[in-house]
């Protein structure tokens, strides 16, 4: 029996420390540490077990990096356009994959379809359902309008019976929805705890890798991202997925964070309606459509989403202030990137946001991080400060320094072709613009 001894963990970071402090030593998060008990390889199920067993048996084999070449991985494709590009072609038989995001999302909803388009070219699905009754599932398969026949469903949380049930059952694929429900009678602490996760986790890596099924777990994180599961799990599978998207919006964008086995910046577009996820072709042009070009404090921003580029729109509004300090406030893009934008423009750009609210998002409820937002967020902030719209047919991409130049962007043969295909014949980028000095010319 292994020595059993209280630690407490980090759930942000996974770092261990003695006691309870209010603040964790190396992530600096505050509130993040819970209390685990601390357990020996020995009691991860019956992985550590068989490991320990192999210790007085013939020697390992080692092979040539040459024999382990040229294996290309065989794949499950899900046949749902947007799921299979992010993850690289389809599902790599023998991986394990994480698919995290919030609570209402849409994960079980994209799960069920999967399986059960998976399901109809032939495949043996098993899903676990943890969270949810058979009846429950059963409610979201007939709105979805699937046949429910070729999914088995196992209701259940102990995770020594779920691998016995696939070690009886062989599916081809595993889905565990969610892995905070599942609990390892080995391990005391309650369902969802690292330590929990960690076995759990460990139990399904086995039926990946020595039975070669597929497994693919879901996990919540909430906004602050403070539940313990998926920061644990992301460095033991193959690939992690995030599904994200705000709730009041239709679009939801499933994101490759890791891939080992395809690019991780690669992004797919569903829309969630009546009759559950459908996966959107083209972007952009939702995106275009759903804008009014005529009004001030709007910009199209040619993004790039991995391999891909997208159109999105930028829009600022800029009011008159009634609190002695005036409020900045940003959805979609990083608050701290809007300040730097307005200070740029405030020194290089000759206009000025004092005693004025400006407000910034990005339609549809997408998130971005790209520093080539930098110009048409400039120029919707512009557009919006002088309350002009900005010129016909205009699409922005761009960095701005701190000492207010445009800086070329990568990718913009890509964006620009994007922004042609659609219509857009006014380019704003680094070759028009040398500097935000200039940005006068974009309004109209
Ligand atoms: P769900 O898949 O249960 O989310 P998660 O598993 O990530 O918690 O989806 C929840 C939301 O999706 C719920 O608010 C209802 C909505 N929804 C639709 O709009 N259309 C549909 O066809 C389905 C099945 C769900
Ligand atoms: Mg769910």
């Amino acid at each position: 029996m292994a020595r059993q001894q209280v630690v407490w963990v980090c759930v942000n970071c996974d770092a261990q420390a003695p006691r309870w402090q209010g603040r964790c030593n190396e992530c600096g998060q505050f509130g993040t540490l819970s209390e685990e008990t601390s357990i020996g390889a020995g009691a991860l199920g019956s992985a550590g077990g068989s490991a320990r067993a192999a210790h007085g048996g013939p020697v390992p084999e080692v092979t040539t990096l040459k024999d382990a070449c040229g294996h290309e991985p065989r794949r499950q494709p899900t046949n749902l356009t947007e799921l299979d590009r992010v993850l690289g072609g389809g599902f790599v038989e023998g991986s394990l994959v994480l698919l995290g995001g919030e609570p209402g999302v849409g994960k079980s909803t994209l799960l069920l379809q999967a399986a059960d388009s998976l399901a109809r070219s032939g495949a043996k699905i098993m899903y676990v359902c943890g969270e949810e009754s058979p009846a429950q599932i059963g409610l979201r398969a007939s709105r979805l309008g699937l046949d429910a026949e070729t999914v088995s469903l196992l209701p259940q949380t102990d995770g020594v019976l779920i691998e016995r049930a696939a070690l009886e059952y062989r599916p081809d694929l595993i889905i565990i929805d969610s892995i905070q429900t599942i609990t390892d009678p080995d391990i005391e602490s309650t369902p969802g705890s690292v330590n929990q996760v960690r076995a759990t986790c460990a139990r399904l890596m086995r039926l990946a890798k020595e039975h070669g099924m597929t497994v693919v777990v879901v996990g919540h994180v909430t906004k602050d991202g403070s539940l313990a599961g998926p920061r644990v799990l992301e460095h033991m599978v193959d690939t992690v997925l995030y599904f994200e998207g705000d709730a009041s919006y239709a679009f939801r964008i499933i994101r490759a964070v890791k891939n080992r086995f395809g690019a991780s910046d690669e992004i797919g577009i569903f829309e969630m309606g009546e009759k559950g996820l459908t996966p959107v072709a083209s972007p952009s042009q939702a995106f275009v459509e759903a804008r009014d070009e005529s009004v001030a404090g709007s910009a199209l921003f040619a993004a790039m989403e991995g391999s891909r580029p997208l159109l999105v729109e930028i829009q600022a509004l800029v009011t008159p202030s009634y609190q002695p300090l005036p409020r900045r406030l940003a959805t979609g893009l990083d608050a701290n990137r809007l300040l730097q934008v307005i200070a740029v423009l405030e020194r290089h750009g000759g206009v000025s946001f004092a005693g004025l609210d400006v407000i910034v998002s990005v339609a549809g409820g997408i998130r971005l991080t790209e520093p080539a937002l930098d110009l048409p967020l400039a120029c919707a902030l512009y557009s919006a400060l002088k309350d002009r719209p900005l010129s016909a047919q205009s699409v922005a991409f761009g960095e701005v320094s701190l000492t207010g130049a445009v800086r070329v962007a990568p990718a913009a043969a890509a964006r620009t072709k994007e922004a042609h295909a659609l219509g857009m014949t006014n380019i704003i980028g680094a070759d028009t613009l040398d500097s935000v000095r200039q940005i006068s010319c974009s309004v109209t």
